[in-house]
């Protein structure tokens, strides 16, 4: 348990910059998708015992909670989906990708684009929850 921790602890504080945030919102955004996942799997299950059951079980999601974990959701599912692009590309082609100036203009670029898809979806998600319809996303 104790060497747990330790190794825990030692891949937060490493200061390997880029590669090591890369690595680290990789690991823990798969993880969480994967979790998700699992209750996922629940919820939609229950759709087959009646709609009253499916509807009672999501009064759940529209917890405070449950809205800022969709949050961390969201940006996992969009970083880990342009990240992982940006690994498939340097690990099929490290000839052209893993120069360290490749890999900083493509770990930017992952960034952004998980920003510019991140802040509409994040938006669309809370909406509701304030009250406030959006004309560009449907009710
Ligand atoms: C908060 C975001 C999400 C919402 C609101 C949502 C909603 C739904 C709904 C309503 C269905 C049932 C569709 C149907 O049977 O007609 C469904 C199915 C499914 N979802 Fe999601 N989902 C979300 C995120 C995800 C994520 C992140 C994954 C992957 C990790 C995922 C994987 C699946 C799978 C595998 C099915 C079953 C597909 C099928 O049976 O045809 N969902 N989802
Ligand atoms: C657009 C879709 C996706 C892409 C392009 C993608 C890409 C990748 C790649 C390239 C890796 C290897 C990382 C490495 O070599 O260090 C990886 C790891 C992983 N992925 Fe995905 N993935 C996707 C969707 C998903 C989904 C839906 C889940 C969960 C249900 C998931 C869970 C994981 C997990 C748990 C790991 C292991 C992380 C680690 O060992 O650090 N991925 N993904």
């Amino acid at each position: 348990m104790a060497q747990a921790i330790s190794s825990i602890w030692q891949g937060i504080t490493y200061r390997g910059r880029d590669g090591h945030y890369a690595w680290m919102i990789h690991r823990v955004g798969g993880l969480g998708i994967l979790l998700f996942l699992f209750l996922h799997i629940l919820d939609i299950f229950l759709i087959g015992l009646g709609e009253e059951t499916f509807n009672d079980f999501l009064i759940l999601y529209t917890h405070p909670l449950f809205k800022i974990m969709e949050m961390a959701l969201l940006f996992g599912v969009f970083f880990h989906a342009f990240n992982g692009v940006r690994i498939i590309l340097v690990d099929f082609w490290p000839a052209r990708f893993s120069n360290w100036k490749a890999q900083r203009t493509m770990f930017r670029l992952v960034v952004l684009l998980t920003v510019v898809f991140f802040i509409p979806a994040a938006i669309a998600t809370v909406a509701p929850f304030f009250n406030i319809s959006l004309p560009w996303w449907p009710a």
